[in-house]
């Protein structure tokens, strides 16, 4: 998939995410058979967030997250889920205040956790958020999606603490193996048939494996991390090779 410009992506991602965000949910558990949560389980793990600390979930979309974040560690001070799609964070919204009006959840309502998760509108290349602010900086499966790989990296690096970490879990570009290979078959085939069966939306099933394409592999990542001034940048290979967390300390 070509763009004419980089607004033109931006556009195209704005547009697509906001016609698939009531099916969006459904389409990720399908498509990974259900482990794209251990996934961001692992993310909050590795954030290593510290008693009472603050987080922000950029491109939070519905939400998964940020939901994660609370329920590892309900005494977190503050998270932010941030994106530029309302209509995935409307989805994400719903699903939270469904999750409190649960009667099984009336004891975590007492502690406030509801409360602690805030919404912001917001275009990842220009946070509205001052320096230094957030102890861990995540997001997941945004990077593809950025106009700017560089400009996203130092708007993560410039609101996170000193000290604090940004976690980035991303689908890389497919390894040239066998395993890439049959990744790229059940990427480039099946799952546009399934996104279009699910979403109705066949096309942004096929943005997807084109963005992970035309994406950075996971060493590339790891230097544009350096280059954006974290330290101790690593990563780790998750579904046979096919997804990225990377974790950066600033
Ligand atoms: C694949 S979804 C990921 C949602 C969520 N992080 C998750 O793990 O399910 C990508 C999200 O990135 C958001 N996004 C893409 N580019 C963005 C940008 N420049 N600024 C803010 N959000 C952006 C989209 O609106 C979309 O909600």
């Amino acid at each position: 998939m070509t763009f004419k410009s980089p607004a033109d992506k931006r556009q195209y991602v704005n547009a697509m995410f906001a016609r698939i965000a009531h099916r969006y949910d459904v389409m990720n558990r399908v498509m990974t058979a259900g482990q794209d949560k251990r996934w961001r389980k692992l993310l909050i793990q590795q954030a290593q967030l510290p008693p009472n600390g603050s987080l922000l979930d950029i491109a939070t979309g519905t939400g998964d997250i940020a939901f994660e974040a609370l329920q590892q560690h309900p005494n977190l001070s503050q998270v932010v889920g941030a994106d530029f799609t309302l209509p995935m964070m409307h989805v994400g919204q719903h699903r939270w205040t469904q999750r409190y009006s649960d009667q099984q959840n009336t004891q975590i309502l007492s502690t406030g956790v509801k409360d602690r998760l805030s919404w912001s509108g917001a275009d990842t290349l220009h946070l509205p958020f001052p320096n230094n602010n957030f102890d861990a900086v995540v997001s997941g499966f945004l990077m593809r999606n950025v106009i700017s790989v560089s400009q996203a990296l130092s708007e993560q690096v410039r609101v996170c603490k000193p000290g604090g970490r940004v976690l980035i879990l991303e689908i890389p570009r497919p390894p040239d193996n066998l395993l890439g290979t049959m990744f790229r078959l059940y990427f480039h085939n099946i799952v546009p048939f399934l996104g279009g069966l699910i979403t109705g939306q066949r096309d942004a099933y096929t943005y997807l494996p084109a963005s992970a394409d035309a994406f950075l592999r996971p060493d590339e990542l790891k230097s544009e991390m350096e280059n954006a001034g974290l330290g101790q940048v690593s990563y780790t290979m998750l579904m046979l090779n096919t997804i990225a967390l990377h974790v950066g300390i600033k």
